[in-house]
């Protein structure tokens, strides 16, 4: 038998949602309309040139992004999706004996990245279903190499002002790496200036995604912005020609079409609005959410398990948060006003009890 390195053999496999082709998926905060139709032209003459291998520097998507959020095209880089950049942060400046320090509730995918690195990766508490900075310096040790907070959270919904990051990025030691995971930053409303003016003291990394408010989850595109000698030593780590040449022109377009995209997260979150206000008025426990999902804190875990099936039943697919010890709550992916009129109105026949 030929055997695995040990922290591969250790690890599980990450946890997708079980889709079922049958039931709208409410499982992936995935984007509830279709990309700029800009994208699509882009994509479509994209497809002429896929016998070539796309291009290596992503240049004309990094001069888009550098260009819509002030920054210097050498400071960033570009991924098949912001998974790829996160498990490269991770394995380029962490190793076994090192610790990765995340949040109770950050995103699960951290925890594999740490485990493909060796790196052990700890959990500072969200007292509050909240990313909690006193918590996290409170929980820094001699180990810790990587802080990584996702801000809005993923699954919480909720997010903590860009003056807290700063707060936070203060109180941790200068040769311990923060990494701000954006992935729903454009669904809140606070102006991610302070957040990216971070990279500039040099040791501060933001991550961000096509796949949520460019609607092109489909296509893998994500990016992060860097100091710029840490960007020369995580690209070590990507993939060449990671990003495939029609993911490219369609994550160009879509990132040009600033108006496309706003007006996508002004619908995404006006449909959120009604339905938290619906649900809450009925009792529903549901945190205030700056990103395309909600999540509902159910009274335990057997009601939990009963709305998931009742939902089943009316033909949508929730997200059980079992993976996040939050066996109690649901995340429901924001979809169209009239199927979420549907599965308000399905919650609301439900009882907690
Ligand atoms: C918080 C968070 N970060 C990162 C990602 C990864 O996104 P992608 O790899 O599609 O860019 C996701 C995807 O759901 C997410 O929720």
């Amino acid at each position: 038998m030929i055997n695995p390195v040990a922290n591969v053999a250790d690890m599980a496999a990450y946890e997708l949602a079980d889709l079922q082709a049958t039931l709208l998926s409410l499982a992936q905060n995935e984007s509830a309309y279709p990309c700029s139709p800009l994208a699509i032209e882009a994509g479509r003459q994209a497809l002429q040139d896929v016998h070539l291998y796309s291009d290596p520097d992503w240049l004309a998507l990094r001069e888009a992004i550098g260009s819509v959020h002030s920054l210097p095209v050498n400071q960033v880089l570009c991924g098949a999706g912001s998974m790829e950049i996160i498990a490269s942060i991770i394995r380029a400046y962490s190793q076994a004996g090192d610790e990765v320090l995340g949040t109770a509730y950050g995103y699960l995918f951290v925890a594999t990245a740490c485990k493909q690195a060796g790196s052990a990766y700890r959990q500072a508490a969200e007292p509050l279903l909240q990313v909690d900075v006193d918590e996290l310096i409170a929980n820094v040790s001699d180990a810790t190499r990587i802080v990584f907070v996702c801000n809005p959270g993923n699954p919480t919904g909720t997010r903590i002002p860009n003056a807290e990051l700063v707060r936070l990025r203060d109180n941790l030691p200068g040769d311990v790496l923060l990494v701000i995971d954006q992935a729903y930053a454009e669904f809140d409303d606070q102006d991610p200036r302070a957040a990216f003016d971070l990279i500039e003291r040099g040791n501060t990394i933001i991550t961000r995604t096509l796949s949520k408010a460019y609607a092109l989850a489909g296509q893998r595109v994500g990016w992060g912005a860097f100091p710029a000698d840490i960007a020369v030593q995580v690209r070590k780590l990507l993939n060449p020609n990671n990003v495939s040449g029609v993911a490219q022109a369609m994550a160009t377009a879509a990132m040009l079409d600033q108006k496309y995209m706003q007006g996508l997260v002004k619908k995404t979150a006006e449909t959120r609005r009604l339905m938290r206000n619906t649900l809450t008025e009925q009792g529903w426990e549901v945190p205030d959410s700056h990103t395309n999902f909600l999540l509902m804190v159910l009274n335990s875990v057997e009601a939990c398990r009963r709305l998931d099936s009742t939902l089943r039943n009316a033909g949508f697919l929730a997200r059980g948060m079992g993976g996040y010890n939050l066996a109690h709550c649901l995340r429901l992916t924001i979809a169209k006003p009239e199927d979420m009129e549907r599965v308000c109105t399905t919650i609301n026949s439900a009882s907690e009890d």
